[in-house]
């Protein structure tokens, strides 16, 4: 389906749905947001979702779910073993996938704890197009570490280029030249790359890369969490792909994995996650994990209502008219940020919009966590929740400096199909007005600082009265109330 064009108006995304459930919303007024964000230990996880105007935190859990989904969900068929709803979502993934062994988990990172806990020995090196937090906080637990080989056109924020998250090929064999296949246990690549920008990598790069791996018989992984986005990428932006079907296009990537998993919070649209595995020995060495950390093999701690709308979930990701949404939206928003001038992760990706926070608010030094600051000063101007995702977002080296992030973003999610047009136009006023007063933002320090993933929980205070100037200025453009 191409994306509708207009007789009279500029392009814009055209909603593919009709919107029959909503939920209020409540915009509090700016000193009430001042001071949940205090209150929150300026970090915007430890925010309550009552306090919060638009979410754009994530698309993890809280996609708009469908109809169809919704009903699939009475059918849904509880047993501690053998649940009729399991062997549904086993023969839809079979069917999409290709891949005969599946093994359910609660979430993403309960597969990558799986992963972890089978495959990687202290001293191994797990290689990757990118890291994303779990599944490196996963390796780095079992006493691995993580070589990441994105391209390096991936980590220049500005550009046009349709595969930023392509890994770099001949990195990757040197990689395993200088590591040695035995220290390798497996090369993952992720597609929709979290944490540069949700920037998709192409087939054929794929296809070099895991040819690579087996020319030294190495495993390879696929993260699909954002597959969804990237089949949309390559099926609009990769040569030769136009006239393949998703359906086609996924098959295509599928046969190329010896082991596919993804968090069903993102692909599918509901709450679970699922590890695929091709090889039947492979499957043996790995199905005692599932009983062991997540629950029985045919559950793996979701509840079979999950399992039954994201098998739903699963067929509709096939669709291009509901997977081009997410990507529709986030270039709309990335384009009119771009038009104005502001530092935005470009072109847009499926995930979400990504403010450059290293340039937006360059003044601002990296030891004191840009990207974690200008979340907190959005919310302040606009009661939009985002994402720090830079340095905030890393772990301490092992001597206790900061390790610095390779990009310092703030993520503005959108999940998928559920904020309007108007609503993505209030967040790019309110970016607008933000970038305008830019100066007014300054930066944040640890008063609590957990060791391992500190950005979920850490609590920080600004390093001056910033936010109170702040406040005053949006104040007096728009009055106490909004
Ligand atoms: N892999 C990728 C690429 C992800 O984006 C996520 C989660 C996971 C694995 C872990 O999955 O949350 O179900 O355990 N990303 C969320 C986000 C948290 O907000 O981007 P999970």
């Amino acid at each position: 389906m191409p994306q509708i064009t207009f007789y009279k108006h500029d392009p814009i995304p055209l909603e593919m749905h009709k919107v029959r459930i909503v939920q209020k919303l409540n915009l509090l007024p700016t000193d009430e947001r001042l001071q949940k964000i205090k209150d929150a230990g300026y970090n915007t996880f430890q925010l309550h979702n009552h306090d919060i105007f638009l979410d754009m935190l994530t698309d993890s859990g809280v996609n708009a779910m469908s109809d169809d989904m919704e009903a699939a969900m009475h059918r849904a068929d509880d047993a501690y073993a053998g649940s009729e709803s399991y062997f549904r979502m086993e023969k839809t993934l079979q069917e999409i996938f290709g891949i005969p062994y599946c093994m359910p988990a609660h979430q993403g990172r309960a597969c990558e704890n799986i992963l972890a806990t089978r495959f990687v020995k202290p001293g191994n090196c797990v290689i990757m197009n990118y890291h994303f937090t779990t599944a490196k906080a996963h390796i780095t637990r079992v006493g691995g570490h993580v070589e990441e080989l994105v391209k390096d056109e991936g980590l220049v924020s500005k550009s046009d280029l349709p595969f930023k998250g392509n890994i770099d090929l001949d990195k990757l064999e040197a990689c395993i030249k200088k590591e040695t296949p035995e220290n390798v246990p497996f090369v993952r690549l992720e597609a929709g790359t979290n944490l540069i920008g949700g920037q998709p990598i192409s087939y054929e790069n794929m296809k070099a890369a895991t040819n690579i791996c087996k020319k030294y018989g190495i495993l390879t992984v696929l993260d699909a969490s954002l597959l969804q986005d990237n089949l949309y990428f390559i099926k609009t932006r990769e040569e030769g792909m136009a006239d393949k079907s998703v359906r086609e296009i996924t098959r295509m990537v599928a046969d190329l994995f010896d082991i596919i998993y993804f968090s069903a919070r993102k692909f599918g649209f509901a709450r679970g996650g699922v590890l695929l595995v091709r090889d039947r020995d492979l499957y043996y060495s790995m199905e005692d994990l599932i009983p062991m950390f997540e629950g029985f093999l045919t559950y793996g701690g979701m509840s079979v209502r999950e399992i039954e709308a994201m098998t739903v979930g699963f067929v509709e990701s096939m669709d291009m008219n509901i997977i081009s949404q997410g990507p529709q939206f986030v270039g709309y928003c990335v384009d009119c940020l771009d038009k104005y001038g502001i530092p935005v992760i470009t072109p847009g990706s499926g995930l979400g919009a990504h403010l450059d926070a290293a340039e937006f608010v360059g003044h601002i030094p990296q030891e004191q966590y840009p990207a974690g600051a200008l979340v907190c000063a959005l919310y302040i101007c606009s009661g939009v929740r985002g994402m720090e995702r830079g340095t905030l977002s890393e772990e301490r080296n092992a001597d206790g400096s900061e390790r610095m992030a390779s990009m310092e973003l703030v993520r503005l999610a959108f999940p998928r199909r559920v904020f309007t047009l108007s609503q993505t136009e209030y967040v790019i006023d309110r970016v607008k007005w933000l970038y305008d007063h830019r100066e007014l933002v300054g930066g944040l320090r640890f008063v609590h600082e957990p060791k391992t993933l500190r950005f979920f929980t850490g609590v920080l205070e600004p390093v001056s009265d910033w936010p109170d100037k702040l406040a005053e200025a949006y104040k007096a453009d728009f009055g106490p109330e909004q």
